[in-house]
C-alpha cells in the first residue's frame, strides 16, 4: 500500500519565538532556518513581518538564504499585514503567505465585535488580497478547536473558492481532546467542497499536554500537514513538537505515512534551537531530553546491556544520538558498573567487581551521579587499601587494563 507523505511545517521561528524570554536575532534565525532546511522540513514559517522591523528583516534574510524549502510569513486578515508579508517574502524562491482570522464565537464576539457573515467576508478578502503577492496562500481559522464544525466548513469552502492552497485548523487554546480534533478534521474532509484540492493542516497547542496526540488524530483523519516546533516551544505550554510527531510517524509504519525529515539531525537541531533561544529542554522531554535515552536503575541497565530493545522502543541512532547512556547512581547494579569500567578499558572479574561495587555504593549514596573521573578514583582507592592490594592484580595489555583477583 502506497504511503502518504505528511508535510512538516516548522513554526519555531514564529510561534516558537513568541515564547516569553525567547528572542532570536536575525543571524540566529538564519542559522536555525538553514538547519531546518537541511533537516528536511517542507515549510519554514520565518516570522510575522508586520510585528517589528527586526522580524521583517529576519524574514527577508531567511528568504535569501533558503533555496528549496517554502518560506512562509504570517499576517492577520488586514491589508497592511498582508502587504508587509508579501514584501518581506520578495526574495523567497517559494513564498507562502499565512493569513487568517478568528472563527470561534468567542473570537467573533469579543475579539472582533463582529458577525459570522462579516468574518467570512474578511477571510475571503484576505485570501484574495494575499493572492496579489503570492500564489501559495495558507488560511488559518484561529481558534478552530472551539469553532462549530458547520461554520468552520463554511469558512473553509469560501476561502478555497477564492484561492487558498492550504487551510490550517488551529486548536489555538489546546482545548480539544484527540477524538474531538480528529473528528473535526474528518468532518471537514467529508463536508467541504474542494477540500481535496488543498492541503489541510493541523496546528495544535499543548495547554493540556495533548498537542502531539491531537496532531496525530488530525493526520490519521486525513490532514496532510502538521505545524510544529523544535523542542515543542511556542505560546504558553507550546506547540506540537516536531521530533515527537516525526518519530511517531517513523515508528508506526502501519499508519502508512512518512515525512521528509532526516531524523538523524533531530538531536543536533534540538541542541541548536535550545542554545540560540536559551530555552532549556526539560530532562525527560520525549526524544530530545537528556534522559530520553539514559538508564539509571539496575534492572533497566542490566536489560539494556543485554539487549537495547528491552527498555528502548526508539533507536537513539535514529535521532542522531550515538548510543544510550548508562548513568551510574545508587540505584545502579553490578552489570552497569562493569559496563562503564569496560568502556574505560577496565575488565573486572567477579571478585574485583564485588569489592569495587561496595566502594562505589558508598560514593553513590552521597552523590547524584558517578562520573568517569570518580570511577577512576574508586579504582585507585580499591588498590590503595592494604587488604585490597593482596587481592587486586593489574595487568596491562595493548588495548586495555585487566583487573583480576589473584
Ligand atoms: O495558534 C494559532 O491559532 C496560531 C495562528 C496564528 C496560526 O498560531
Ligand atoms: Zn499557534
Amino acid at each position: 500500500m502506497k504511503k502518504n507523505r505528511i508535510q512538516i511545517f516548522d513554526t519555531t521561528l514564529r510561534d516558537g519565538e513568541q515564547v516569553p524570554g525567547c528572542k532570536l536575532n536575525t543571524k540566529e534565525k538564519v542559522r536555525i532556518a538553514k538547519k531546518l532546511e537541511v533537516l528536511g522540513v517542507d515549510v519554514i514559517e520565518a516570522g510575522f513581518p508586520t510585528s517589528s522591523p527586526g522580524d521583517y528583516k529576519s524574514v527577508q534574510e531567511i528568504c535569501k538564504s533558503i533555496s528549496q524549502t517554502v518560506v512562509c510569513a504570517l499576517s492577520r486578515a488586514i491589508e497592511k499585514d498582508i502587504e508587509m508579508a508579501g514584501l518581506a517574502l520578495k526574495y523567497a524562491k517559494r513564498p507562502r503567505i499565512h493569513t487568517g482570522i478568528g472563527t470561534s464565537n468567542c473570537h467573533i464576539r469579543y475579539k472582533f465585535n463582529s458577525t459570522p457573515e462579516k468574518i467570512i467576508e474578511q477571510a475571503v478578502y484576505a485570501v484574495k488580497y494575499a493572492k496579489k503577492y503570492v500564489e501559495d496562500v495558507e488560511f488559518y481559522a484561529e481558534d478552530a478547536g472551539r469553532t462549530e464544525n458547520e461554520f468552520l466548513a463554511k469558512v473553509c469552502e469560501n476561502v478555497i473558492k477564492h484561492g487558498a492552497t492550504v487551510i490550517n485548523i488551529p486548536d489555538t487554546t489546546g482545548y480539544c481532546l484527540p477524538e474531538e480534533y480528529g473528528s473535526k478534521i474528518h468532518f471537514l474532509k467529508e463536508n467541504v467542497k474542494g477540500i481535496h484540492k488543498i492541503i489541510l493542516s493541523t496546528h495544535c497547542h499543548n495547554d493540556l499536554g495533548l498537542a502531539t496526540a491531537n496532531s496525530l488524530a488530525g493526520i490519521i483523519n486525513g490532514a496532510e500537514q502538521v505545524e510544529c516546533t523544535i523542542n515543542g516551544i511556542g505560546e504558553r505550554a507550546g506547540n506540537t513538537s516536531l521530533e515527537e510527531i516525526v518519530m511517531i510517524i517513523k515508528q508506526n509504519s502501519h499508519l502508512n505515512l512518512f515525512t521528509n525529515i532526516n531524523t538523524k539531525l533531530i538531536s543536533s537541531t534540538s541542541y541548536l534551537v535550545s542554545e540560540c533561544t536559551g530555552m532549556k529542554v526539560q530532562a525527560n522531554k520525549a526524544i530530545v531530553g537528556i534522559n530520553a535515552f539514559s538508564h539509571s536503575s539496575g534492572i533497566h541497565q542490566d536489560g539494556i546491556i543485554k539487549k537495547r530493545e528491552t527498555y528502548e522502543s526508539i533507536n537513539p541512532e535514529d535521532v542522531g544520538i550515538n548510543q544510550s547512556s548508562i548513568v551510574l547512581t545508587a540505584r545502579s547494579g553490578r552489570a552497569a558498573l562493569a559496563y562503564r569500567y569496560k568502556k574505560l578499558g577496565y575488565f573486572l572479574n567477579k571478585n574485583s567487581l564485588d569489592l569495587i561495587y561496595s566502594i562505589f555504593l558508598k560514593y553513590a549514596d552521597k552523590k547524584k551521579e558517578i562520573t568517569d573521573m570518580e570511577l577512576k578514583i574508586i579504582l585507585k582507592k580499591a588498590n590503595l587499601n592494604g587488604k585490597n592490594n593482596k587481592i587486586l592484580h593489574t595487568n596491562t595489555n595493548s588495548s586495555s587494563r585487566r583487573i583480576n583477583v589473584v
